[in-house]
């Protein structure tokens, strides 16, 4: 299965920032890399219409994220984007249930189902993110915790009408810290969540990819990405950084 690296650009960078970037990360490339590997950008949604031009002027193969969308369609929600506006944008993925949201902005499982929906309807492919925290991973119960949100976010998906989803395993003690995951947690959760959903109506295998979040940088990528069970990374920090971001790339064995 092809692997995917998504850059999560979070709350940095205006539109202007993000075309430096992206374009920088156009040119530092090798050949051919982003035919055998999905590359994609979640910038702001203040910028996702100039780096959409920016990929069909040059008719680039390089992704659109977003890093949220409106749980509602449309209508009397100011401040709100929607999957229609998104998929306008020809964006094709977009982050769903980022620990990051599900504190700052006490987004409920509900409301990440509800995402998640509008998001598969319009054929935008969710990033569904879990992950435990520090307190749930030593109490021992972690995996019921993240099997809990898997099902919430997953409720209702129906096999004709999911295409791709995107498993995003982001354990929050990992993210932004500098620590990472070992290996042998990965694998665990990934193969229980994986264990868990191959039950579920909407489960294809051959449409459902995981990767793992959580301090991912050319120091940790090699061993993450080349294991068989995960199928490529979430970045945050270093996606900024186009020369990490691209060595996290490279570190994958083609
Ligand atoms: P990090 O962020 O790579 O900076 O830890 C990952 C994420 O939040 O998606």
């Amino acid at each position: 299965m092809k692997k995917i690296i998504i850059g999560n650009w979070k709350l940095n960078l205006d539109h202007l920032e993000a075309i430096q970037l992206f374009q920088k990360l156009n040119y530092s490339l090798n050949n051919d890399v982003d035919k055998k590997i999905d590359i994609v950008v979640a910038p702001s949604f203040t910028s996702l219409r100039s780096i959409q031009t920016i990929i069909e002027a040059d008719k680039l193969n390089l992704f659109l994220s977003s890093q949220n969308v409106s749980e509602f369609v449309e209508g009397a929600y100011t401040g709100e984007v929607s999957s229609e506006q998104l998929i306008k944008l020809k964006v094709s993925y977009c982050i769903v249930g980022h620990s990051e949201r599900r504190e700052h902005f006490k987004e409920t499982d509900e409301s990440i189902n509800l995402k998640v929906h509008n998001l598969v309807n319009k054929k935008i492919t969710p990033i569904i993110c879990f992950g435990e925290s520090i307190e749930q991973r030593n109490s021992g119960k972690y995996l019921d915790y993240i099997i809990k949100q898997v099902d919430s976010a997953t409720k209702g998906l129906r096999k004709d009408k999911v295409d791709e989803i995107v498993f995003a395993y982001e354990p929050i003690w990992a993210i932004g810290t500098g620590e990472t995951a070992s290996l042998q947690d990965i694998i665990e959760v990934v193969s229980e969540v994986k264990k868990f959903i191959e039950s579920k109506p909407f489960y294809n295998e051959e449409k459902i990819k995981f990767v793992y979040g959580g301090s991912v940088s050319p120091n940790n990528s090699e061993e993450i990405l080349n294991s068989n069970i995960i199928n490529g990374a979430l970045v945050g920090g270093a996606s900024l950084d186009v020369d990490q971001f691209v060595k996290i790339i490279e570190s994958i064995e083609l």
